[in-house]
C-alpha cells in the first residue's frame, strides 16, 4: 500500500498547481476528482463497506466515489468551482489515510489487494490524462529519443492449433472478470513476431488513413506526442491507435486482428500443451527487464527487448504498449460480480467495449499476470494501445 501510494502521491507531483483543474481527457473528470478518489475509493471500500466504519465525510465518500467513462464526444459540463478547493481534498485525504493505517490489518486480504490495484490502475490512467496536458502544465523531465534502426519488417509466424487457458484460478487474486478459469480450443493462426511500428503505419496514413492522436505534423514532419515532448516520429517503436484505427490498419493490410484466445495461445502456449505464466516462463516480470512497471514513460522500439521471448518466437506480448484483440469485453463462464463492487466489470458488458492483452510502459508488474483484462471503448485514442495482425 505504502508503494502504491507512493506512485501516485509521485504523480501528482509532476503537476504545475494550475493544472489541478484541468480536464485533459474531455470523457473524464478533472484532475482534482482523481486527487480524491483514490483516498475516498480506500475508504469507501476498506474502511466503509468491509469494516463497517462511520464516515466522517460523506459528502467527500460520494463525489470521489467513481469515475466516468460516457461514449467518446459527451464531454461532462461541471465547472471548477464546483469542486472543493486543494487543501479541503488533502486533508480528506490525510484523515483517510490515518484510519486506514489503522484498519488496514483487520481488513479481509481480497480488499487490500482490490485497494492496491486500483491504485496502480490509476497510476496508468492518470498518465494517460497528464500526457494530454499542455507540456507548460507539468513538470519538465528528460525526453528519451528513440534509436533509429534498420526497419522492422512485418514477419508472421505460424501457432499451431493448441489449447489456451483463460481465467484465474479460484484460489488465486482476480478481479470479477478473470473468473471463472476456462480453456478454449484456438485452430491454427499466423500472427505478426512485432507490434505493428509507427513507420508501418506511416504508409497506411500516407495511403489516406487518419494519423493517431499520438503523432503531430510540423512543416510536414511527423511527430510523436511524448509525455514531456514531441520527438521525431520513432519508426520502429510501436503505433499507439485506437480499436477503429488498428481494425481498420488489419483490413487495409488483409489481416485481422487477434482474438483474445488467440493472444493467450501466442503468448502463453507451447507444442507441448502445456502454458507458461509469461510469455518467457516462470521468471517473475520484475526480474525481467521489460518496457512495463514504470520504468519509461513512452514506447521503445518493438525490438528493444529480448527478441522472441514467448515459445513461439514472439516478441513483447507484454510491455510496451497494450495489444487491442477483436474480443469484445464480456462475461467468462461462471462470471459474478464482486458483491462489494458489483459494476467494476458488468458495467461494461456492452458490446462497446474491446478486450485489451498485455501491458503498456505505464502498468503495473502485477498487471502481468496471464488471466489480467483491460478494455476499453474501440474509440478512445488516450490508451497507451497498439496491436499485431494475425492471419488464419
Ligand atoms: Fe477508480
Amino acid at each position: 500500500m505504502d508503494q502504491a501510494r507512493r506512485r501516485t502521491d509521485e504523480l501528482f507531483e509532476l503537476l504545475k498547481p494550475s493544472a489541478i483543474f484541468s480536464r485533459p481527457i474531455p470523457e473524464r473528470h478533472r484532475l482534482i476528482f482523481y486527487l480524491g478518489h483514490l483516498e475516498a475509493f480506500d475508504w469507501n471500500q476498506i474502511a466503509r463497506t468491509a469494516l463497517g466504519a462511520a464516515s466522517f465525510h460523506a459528502e467527500f465518500d460520494k463525489l470521489f466515489e467513481f469515475g466516468i467513462d460516457p461514449p467518446v464526444g459527451q464531454a461532462a459540463q461541471d465547472q471548477p468551482a464546483e469542486w472543493p478547493s486543494v487543501p479541503e481534498v488533502l486533508a480528506y485525504n490525510r484523515r483517510v489515510r490515518d484510519n486506514i493505517d489503522r484498519l488496514l490489518d483487520q481488513a479481509p486480504e481480497q480488499i487490500v489487494h482490490v485497494a492496491i490495484e486500483h491504485r496502480l490502475m490509476h497510476a496508468e490512467t492518470l498518465a494517460y490524462l497528464f500526457h494530454n496536458l499542455p507540456y507548460d502544465q507539468k513538470r519538465p523531465e528528460a525526453i528519451s529519443q528513440q534509436s533509429a534502426g534498420r526497419a522492422i519488417k512485418p514477419v508472421l509466424i505460424e501457432i499451431p492449433a493448441g489449447d489456451a487457458t483463460l481465467g484465474q484460478k479460484r484460489c488465486e487474486f482476480g478481479w470479477d472478470n478473470e473468473f471463472a478459469e476456462h480453456r478454449v480450443h484456438v485452430p491454427a493462426f499466423g500472427i505478426s513476431t512485432y507490434k505493428v511500428t509507427n513507420g508501418q503505419y506511416l504508409h497506411f496514413v500516407r495511403d489516406g488513413a487518419p494519423a493517431p492522436h499520438f503523432w503531430i505534423e510540423r512543416a510536414s514532419q511527423w511527430f510523436y506526442r511524448g509525455m514531456f515532448g514531441a520527438v521525431p516520429l520513432p519508426l520502429n517503436a510501436p503505433v499507439y491507435v485506437t480499436h477503429q484505427e488498428a481494425s481498420s490498419y488489419a483490413r487495409w493490410a488483409g489481416k485481422s486482428l487477434p482474438t483474445e484466445p488467440q493472444f493467450h495461445r501466442a503468448s502463453y502456449g507451447t507444442l507441448q500443451g502445456g502454458e507458461r505464466p509469461y510469455p518467457w516462463g516462470e521468471a517473475q516480470p520484475e526480474a525481467r527487464r521489460g518496457n512495463f512497471d514504470f520504468h519509461h514513460w513512452d514506447p521503445t522500439d518493438v525490438d528493444s527487448s529480448p527478441a522472441g521471448d514467448s515459445f513461439f518466437g514472439i516478441s513483447q506480448l507484454v510491455g510496451n504498449g497494450w495489444e487491442w484483440t477483436r474480443t469484445q469485453f464480456g462475461p467468462f463462464p461462471g462470471f459474478e460480480p464482486f458483491s462489494f463492487y458489483p459494476g467494476y466489470s458488468k458495467n461494461f458488458f456492452d458490446e462497446e467495449h474491446y478486450v485489451l492483452k498485455g501491458a503498456s510502459p505505464r502498468t503495473g508488474a502485477c498487471f502481468l499476470r496471464r488471466s489480467f483484462r483491460n478494455w476499453f471503448r474501440p474509440n478512445y485514442p488516450y490508451v497507451y494501445a497498439g496491436f499485431r495482425v494475425t492471419e488464419t
